[in-house]
C-alpha cells in the first residue's frame, strides 16, 4: 500500500537534491512493490542494497527499522553523491563500487538487488552475484527484485519503458534491457550457490511484471 507519510518522508529525506530527481524518486515509490521487498528484512542485521540507485530502498528500510546497519553501492557516481546527501544518519553508508574494498568479506545479513540485473548483460550476471555472494554471511539472505517476461502485455510495457530510460532520458546507466525469464532467474542463483527458497510475482496492481526471489547463500 502506497502512504502520503512514505511520500512526505521521502520528499523531507531528499530535501538537498534537485526538484526534478526528488520527483523521480517519488515516481519510483509509487511504481515499486517496496512493502513486499521490505517484509523480508528483519528488525536488526547489515543490509547491503547492491545497485542502490538513489538509496530509496534503505531509506524506507530505516523508516521501518531503524536499527538496521544499511549500505548502498553503486557504480553511478552521480547517484551516489545524491543518495548521500538523503541521509545523516551514522547507520546508512553509500559507496561507490571503486570504493568496495571499504566492505568486509561475510559480514551481511541480507544482501538486497533490486531492478538491477536487467540493465546488465546476462553474461556479467555471474561477476554481480559472486561478487555479492561473497559479502554475505554463511546462510545470509538474498533477495533480487526484477521484473520479468510475461505477463507478456507487462512484459512490452516494462521493455519500452526502459529502452526510454536507458538509450534516450539516459537516466538508467545500462545496456539494453534483459528482461528475462522466471527459470533464467532460478538457474543463475543456483548457479552462484544460492538456493532459492521462495519466488513469487508481485505484480498485482501495478503495469510492470514484478517478481521476487529469496535465496540463502549456502557454503
Ligand atoms: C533501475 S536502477 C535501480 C536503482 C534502485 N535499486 C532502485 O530500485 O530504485 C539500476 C541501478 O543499478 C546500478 N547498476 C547497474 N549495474 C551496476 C553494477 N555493475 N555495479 C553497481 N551498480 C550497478 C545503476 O547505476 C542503477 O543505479
Amino acid at each position: 500500500m502506497k502512504r502520503i507519510s512514505d511520500v512526505v518522508y521521502i520528499l523531507r529525506s531528499y530535501a538537498k537534491i534537485s526538484l526534478l530527481t526528488r520527483l523521480f524518486i517519488v515516481i519510483r515509490y509509487l511504481v515499486c512493490p517496496w512493502d513486499i521487498i521490505l517484509s523480508y528484512l528483519r528488525e536488526s542485521g547489515k543490509v547491503l542494497d547492491f545497485g542502490t540507485g538513489h538509496g530509496l530502498l534503505l531509506n524506507l528500510a530505516l523508516q521501518r527499522f531503524p536499527k538496521l546497519h544499511c549500505t548502498g553501492i553503486d557504480h553511478d557516481q552521480r547517484k551516489v553523491e545524491a543518495a548521500s546527501k538523503s541521509t545523516t544518519r551514522e547507520n546508512l553508508t553509500f559507496i561507490s563500487t571503486d570504493e568496495i574494498g571499504r566492505l568486509v568479506p561475510a559480514s551481511f545479513d541480507f544482501v538486497i538487488i533490486v531492478d538491477v540485473l536487467y540493465s546488465v548483460p546476462t553474461d556479467r550476471w555471474h561477476e554481480i552475484l559472486s561478487l555479492v555472494s561473497t559479502y554475505l554471511k554463511p546462510e545470509g539472505i538474498i533477495v533480487v527484485k526484477e521484473t520479468v517476461d510475461t505477463p507478456r502485455w507487462k512484459y512490452y510495457i516494462c521493455w519500452l519503458q526502459e529502452i526510454i530510460a536507458i538509450r534516450v532520458l539516459k537516466y538508467t546507466k545500462g545496456d539494453s534491457p534483459q528482461i528475462m525469464p522466471v527459470d533464467y532467474y532460478l538457474k543463475q542463483l543456483a548457479a552462484n550457490r544460492f538456493v532459492v527458497e521462495e519466488h513469487s510475482r508481485i505484480d498485482s496492481g501495478y503495469l510492470w511484471p514484478h517478481y521476487i526471489f529469496m535465496g540463502k547463500k549456502v557454503d
